[in-house]
């Protein structure tokens, strides 16, 4: 998500908002406009906000211009690609900060982003074409975004002779879908390009009585949000111990703060008390959203970086489960049981969907069952992440309520989300502590528990291998236990196919099972295809380092076509299968397997030795307990 810039001492001369539209919609004719007819006042007033925010306490003049120029850069830390302009301009009355997004569909991510930090939206339509799609889309985003008050902009009115029918229609469509969602709507009906109705009222639609855009963006009230929001600084830096200077860096995201103030870090629950706000020019008073600081404690607790310093009379809650809303923004399909990494504030986790609660319509609002999320696509979904980590609602607080998804392996953004609540189960379910543990079991059996991981294409061998691998272990007298594919399909994971959604759900269990069994101290095969890198990754994450040994059985993918074993290959060339590896589904091939079999060179025993081999040069097998 964009950063925050939820000004608690906002001015109440500025307004940020967003234009939304299709392509065409001429949006960039009505900024254009704007900005144009206002520019005469332009460089007075931006040397007025430049001289209050070296005079007043407040430097909110400071903080929005800077934002101008730091807004890219700082969303681009944030992880997202941004092509958001930000522009600027002012009348006598107010100043202005507006987001420009681009229009086409796949650029959902840089609407939610400009909609983070605006007040308002100005939805635009072609008077021509009415409420699109696209038109609840935005709409919808904008509403979860935590944006109330929208002005639709029905423009192009003279290429529709300026008809108050049409204008009507369109705005009784729209009102009726809006109200849904709980916006404030005005409708205007303007023509950016002929100036109808955007700096002055026009005469050439005197059955409208309401303002002018500009006069509405002037005089309209926003609610001055973030004011009473209790104080949060998410840490992004903390000065070295040895140092005689201990400072927690980082970004107030909302409420304010001053020396002497009592504060808690999360999530660790302990009280300090805030010493001094430093800054490169100087001490401060008094700091407050918006602003980046440095906080000296007057006492020493444990905080580090991604930790939240907040009120400590009023503090985030702390949990590793939640409720949220999933905006998907990526090509690939956002996958249930698949891990990504969370960012949240300064911290970033890794972060799995448990489960889709439903998927959302834009365009009827009803929802739906969904397995998967696709681009674009918006719904409600569970999140667990790796450990607990503080958070607000996004009612509440938007930057410390939001969050992005971030694809483990090529580092993309891939999605944004909002926290709804915690889910309490995460605070009733607690890992029971046992005295029988895996060293004792292992200890029982003489061997060190672990897992070999099979991985490769359907008909490369994978069982065989495994299947003769557990012989010579049988016969060292190892308590040993496979778990195959196609026998687990037939049982635990009965009801799972072969879309990639399955595929990842099957791997997930799997990987669950060889966990418990190697804390029942047995040495585990697993032999599945488990083409996909993330959950193989996902899988190796669950054990300890060195007890996961993954084995790429490899085969070229014609050469187990030639052998096809079970017919499989013929029937998914015919197209009777679907979802086939290596035809119509991916196989991720290992980067860097801890073993690599070439079954194209000797036999099913060849490969067993090689595998026993390495399983004693890693003293795996040495029983000296
Ligand atoms: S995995 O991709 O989810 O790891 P798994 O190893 O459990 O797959 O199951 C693969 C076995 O299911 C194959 O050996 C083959 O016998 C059978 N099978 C049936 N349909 C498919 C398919 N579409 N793709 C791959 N294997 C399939």
């Amino acid at each position: 998500m964009a950063r925050a810039d939820t000004l608690p001492a906002k001015p109440s001369s500025l307004l940020r908002f967003i234009t939304c539209g299709s392509v065409d919609d001429g949006k960039s004719t009505l900024i254009g406009r704007l900005l144009y007819d206002c520019k005469g006042i332009f460089d007075d007033q931006l040397a007025a906000l430049e001289r209050d925010s070296k005079t007043s306490g407040t430097q909110a003049g400071a903080i929005d211009l800077a934002l101008l120029t730091d807004g890219l850069a700082a969303e681009r830390e944030q992880g997202i690609t941004i092509d958001v302009a930000y522009r600027y301009f002012a009348t006598e009355k107010r100043a202005f900060i507006v987001a420009d997004t681009p229009g086409h569909e796949q650029y959902t991510r840089n609407m939610i982003t400009g909609a983070s930090t605006a007040d308002l939206a100005v939805i635009l339509i072609d008077a021509r074409k009415g409420v699109l799609v696209q038109t609840r889309r935005h709409t919808y985003l904008v509403s979860l975004m935590g944006i109330r008050k929208v002005v639709l902009a029905v423009n192009k009115m003279d290429l529709v002779d300026y008809s108050q029918a049409t204008f009507d229609q369109i705005n009784n469509d729209y009102t009726a879908f809006a109200a849904q969602i709980g916006l404030e709507v005005v409708a205007i009906p303007l023509s950016s390009l002929k100036g109808d109705n955007v700096t002055a009222c026009s005469e050439r639609m005197p059955w409208y009585q309401g303002p002018a855009l500009l006069a509405y963006l002037e005089t309209v009230d926003i609610a001055v949000s973030g004011q009473s929001a209790p104080f949060r600084l998410c840490v992004q830096w903390v000065s070295r111990p040895d140092q005689n200077f201990r400072g927690f860096a980082g970004f107030v995201s909302s409420g304010e703060i001053r020396p002497g103030d009592r504060v808690r870090a999360l999530p660790s629950g302990r009280e300090s008390q805030v010493a001094r706000i430093v800054t490169y020019d100087g001490d401060l008073a008094h700091a407050a959203a918006g602003e980046s600081v440095t906080l000296t404690l007057t006492h020493e607790i444990d905080i580090g970086r991604g930790d939240v310093i907040a009120a400590a009379d009023r503090p985030p809650m702390v949990a590793d489960q939640f409720n949220t809303t999933v905006m998907w923004m990526s090509d690939a399909d956002l996958l249930p049981g698949r891990p990504y990494l969370l960012k949240i504030g300064a911290r970033t986790v890794s972060a799995t969907v448990t489960a889709i609660k439903h998927k959302v319509n834009v365009n009827t609002l009803n929802h739906s069952a969904a397995k998967t999320l696709a681009l674009n696509e918006i719904g409600v979904a569970n999140i667990q992440v790796a450990h607990p980590i503080p958070f607000d609602a996004f009612s509440e607080n938007k930057e410390t309520g939001s969050f992005i998804l971030i694809d483990r392996m090529s580092n993309d953004t891939v999605g944004a989300g909002l926290i709804q609540f915690a889910l309490r189960r995460s605070q009733n379910v607690h890992w029971q502590a046992v005295e029988v543990n895996k060293p004792a079991r292992s200890a029982l059996k003489n061997q060190k528990a672990c897992v070999l991981w099979f991985t490769g294409l359907s008909g490369a061998g994978k069982s065989t291998i495994a299947n003769a691998v557990e012989k010579q272990l049988l016969a060292l007298g190892r308590h040993t236990y496979l778990l195959d594919g196609d026998n687990v399909r037939h049982g635990l994971n009965r009801d799972l196919g072969f879309t990639d959604a399955d595929r990842v759900e099957n791997i997930r269990r799997v990987a669950e099972v060889a966990k418990l069994m190697t804390d029942a101290g047995l040495i585990v095969l697993v032999s599945f295809i488990s083409p996909f890198r993330a959950e193989r990754e996902l899988a190796r994450a669950l054990f300890e380092p060195g007890e996961f040994l993954e084995i790429f059985i490899d085969v070229p993918l014609a050469e187990a076509e030639k052998r096809d074993p079970k017919g499989l290959y013929q029937r998914a060339r015919r197209g009777e299968i679907a979802n086939f590896t290596g035809i119509s589904s991916a196989y991720e091939v290992p980067e860097a397997p801890d073993l690599r079999i070439d079954t194209t060179r000797g036999t099913a025993v060849d490969a067993a030795d090689a595998i026993l081999a390495k399983l004693r040069e890693l003293e795996l097998l040495t029983a000296d307990f």
